[in-house]
């Protein structure tokens, strides 16, 4: 439980994910400097992020909404799970659930977005983005708060939408960014802390 003015040893995280898992990927292909992915966390089974992990031999958990009679429930259950793993920082990383305050009162977690936050918070950011016909959009790794998308900004890089671009080639093209952002920023934060104005303002 570190972090904030950080690094006195290595950081332990626990990664969350929900989906094809490549954010994960990049983070163990390119461990930031002083940090071990001790655990990945699902909210579903049979998903390719799992995978990477035991091919990794790192340990895997798993925590469905439907397995707890409500939201309450299910925000202890996964509190717990990870606090099996005495993580620094929890990353969700393609985590498409949001995190309950029993989980956010315990652990500081950052969150990566495809959008330039706080434009097209929420799970359809890059859908949202091309419907609105913005001509740049982009990735955001930030602190999570209770709120949807809505904690203290910590990095962004901008991606241009081309004209030819759909859902898929313009998520893929934020990703290649995002996988890069996510490694930076998890290393800086793991080195320096969460930045103070940042703890202050969360
Ligand atoms: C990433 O683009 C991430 O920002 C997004 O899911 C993707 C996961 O990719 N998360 C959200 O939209 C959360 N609101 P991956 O499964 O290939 O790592």
């Amino acid at each position: 439980m570190a972090i904030p003015g950080s690094a006195s040893s290595r950081a332990r995280l626990v990664v969350l994910v929900s989906g094809t898992g490549t954010l994960l990927q990049a983070l163990i292909d390119h461990p930031p400097v002083n940090t071990e992915i001790v655990a990945v966390g699902a909210d579903r089974y049979g998903i390719e992020g799992l995978v990477r992990a035991e091919a990794e031999a790192i340990p895997v958990f798993v925590t469905p909404l439907e397995d707890f009679p409500d939201r309450g429930a299910w925000d202890r259950a996964l509190r717990d799970a990870i606090a099996e793993y005495r993580p620094d920082l929890i990353i969700s990383a393609g985590f498409m659930k949001i995190l309950g305050a029993e989980v956010l009162k315990d652990f500081t977690v950052l969150n990566t977005h495809p959008a330039l936050l706080p434009a097209f918070p929420g799970a359809h950011a890059v859908r949202d983005a091309l419907a609105a016909g913005v001509s740049v959009t982009g990735c955001t790794v930030h602190l999570v708060d209770e709120g949807v998308d809505t904690g203290p900004v910590l990095a962004q890089r901008e991606v241009a939408i081309l004209p030819e671009d759909d859902e898929s080639s313009l998520h893929e093209r934020i990703k290649q960014q995002e996988r890069e952002l996510l490694v930076e920023v998890v290393g800086r934060v793991c080195a320096e802390g969460i930045p103070q104005e940042r703890v202050s303002s969360s």
